[in-house]
């Protein structure tokens, strides 16, 4: 598969067949992602990949958890808490599959539902999670944002990798709302933070939800071209 059929293929999926993905095959992936730039090569990104009971572990810690005290989220990234024009407006655009045709907004138990599918990776066998060094991440002056840069570099390849060996995969912040579990499960020490997890699976193609397709915005409003 060429690169831009797999750019136009690839897709956030939101629901996953059981089926095992092979090791080799995630080390591939690996292998092949890793080849992503980064600020003068440091590479600040680190996996800890899982399945099987070390993943239903930490699902279920996150459902338990969740289920006493969805509101108190707690990500080592901080999260965006305010979305100011024009972001607020593209996040109301796309509406999410249980809003469809309503104006009003999803109900406790609708959101509660959203969270716990998200917390059971959508159904997903696999989730990757990216590490980085807090030292280099969290520095005195702030944020390193380059490490994050480079990261989001290499996460774009594993997501276009999985696509060409026929697996999905969705981006997860709720992934990782509840970091001291994930941290306690996996043994990872804390000088290690722990920004994103990513679901990876074969898709299950006959799921309604995974025919969703979110626009973007047109080319002009985003893009200006200068001198030519
Ligand atoms: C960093 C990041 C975190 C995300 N977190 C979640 C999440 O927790 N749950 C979810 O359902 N989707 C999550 N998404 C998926 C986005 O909603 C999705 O990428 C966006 O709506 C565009 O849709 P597409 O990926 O299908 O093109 C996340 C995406 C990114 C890049």
């Amino acid at each position: 598969m060429d690169v831009v059929q797999a750019i136009k293929e690839r897709k956030s999926i939101r629901a996953f067949k059981p089926d095992q993905v092979p090791l080799d095959l995630l080390k591939e992936i690996f292998e092949r992602a890793m080849r992503a730039p980064s600020w003068a090569n440091t590479q600040p990104w680190e996996f800890a990949v899982v399945t099987g009971k070390k993943l239903l572990a930490i699902q279920d810690g996150f459902v338990k958890r969740g289920a006493a005290d969805l509101g108190n989220l707690q990500s080592e990234v901080p999260r965006p808490y305010d979305f100011p024009e024009p972001y607020i407006s593209r996040i109301k655009k796309m509406q999410v599959k249980e809003m469809r045709g309503r104006t009003s907004e999803l109900t406790p138990e609708e959101m509660e539902k959203r969270m716990l599918i998200n917390f059971r990776h959508y159904g997903a066998t696999t989730c990757i999670y990216l590490l980085i060094g807090k030292d280099y991440l969290m520095q005195e002056q702030g944020i390193n944002v380059w490490g994050m840069y480079d990261s989001g570099s290499v996460v774009q390849n594993i997501m276009l990798l999985a696509v060409n060996c026929g697996l999905g995969t969705i981006a997860q912040a709720m992934a990782v709302v509840y970091p001291d579990i994930i941290h306690k499960e996996l043994d990872i020490p804390p000088d290690k933070l722990i920004a994103l997890g990513i679901a990876i699976g074969y898709p299950d193609w006959d799921n309604e939800i995974n025919e969703d397709f979110r626009d973007r915005e047109p080319l002009d409003t985003m893009a200006k071209f200068y001198g030519f």
